[in-house]
């Protein structure tokens, strides 16, 4: 039988107290709450925990003893995981260069897939690195911001250092 819910039973990951929660898949669910109510707790350290912790449990033990240790989340029951992907809340850290495949690392996996099964044209070796810095402006370095130093704001040309020829002067 097809299981449409994950079903939490018992939680008590953190400050949870035996939380009892029924998740409908193939929806979004927003958990919401007070900050340090447990939405963290419930999402990461218990249905996320529980999915990849079974998820390496299918490996060789070769494998699994290469895999970080997750012991199992104080939970009673967890029913109807599938392997679940985990987005963290880390800031991206993109900047004005940065693609999609860079922000998210999707690149990584793009770059493996056309290495893989991807027949090379044999390029010049400027072909393989899409963030060329040819034709890139060099006043901004590409990013189209130009930062420079405005000298005459912050030096006072008619007075010598000693007669405190600095703005502001002090
Ligand atoms: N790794 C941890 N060890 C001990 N206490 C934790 C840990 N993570 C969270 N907590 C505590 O559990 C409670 C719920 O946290 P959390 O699940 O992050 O809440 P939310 O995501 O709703 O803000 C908070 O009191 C927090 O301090
Ligand atoms: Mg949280
Ligand atoms: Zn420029």
């Amino acid at each position: 039988m097809a299981q449409d819910h994950i079903r939490v039973r018992g939680a008590r990951t953190n400050n949870l107290r035996g939380a009892d929660v029924d998740i409908p898949k193939r929806r979004l669910t927003v958990l919401s709450g007070v900050s340090g109510s447990g939405k963290s707790s419930l999402a990461f350290d218990t249905v996320a925990a529980e999915s990849q912790r079974l998820l390496n449990a299918t490996y060789p033990a070769f494998v699994q003893n290469l895999l970080p240790h997750l012991p199992r989340p104080d939970v009673d029951t967890l029913e109807g995981l599938s392997a679940s992907i985990v987005v963290d809340q880390a800031p991206m850290g993109a900047n004005p260069r940065s693609t999609v495949g860079t922000a998210t690392d999707a690149w990584s996996l793009l770059r493996q897939l056309y290495a893989t099964h991807g027949s090379p044209p044999v390029p010049g070796p400027h072909a393989l690195s899409f963030n060329a810095a040819a034709g890139m402006c060099p006043d901004c370095e590409g990013t189209g911001r130009h930062a420079a130093l405005d000298v005459d704001a912050v030096i006072d040309r008619s007075r010598s250092l000693n007669e405190a020829g600095r703005t502001p002067s002090s």
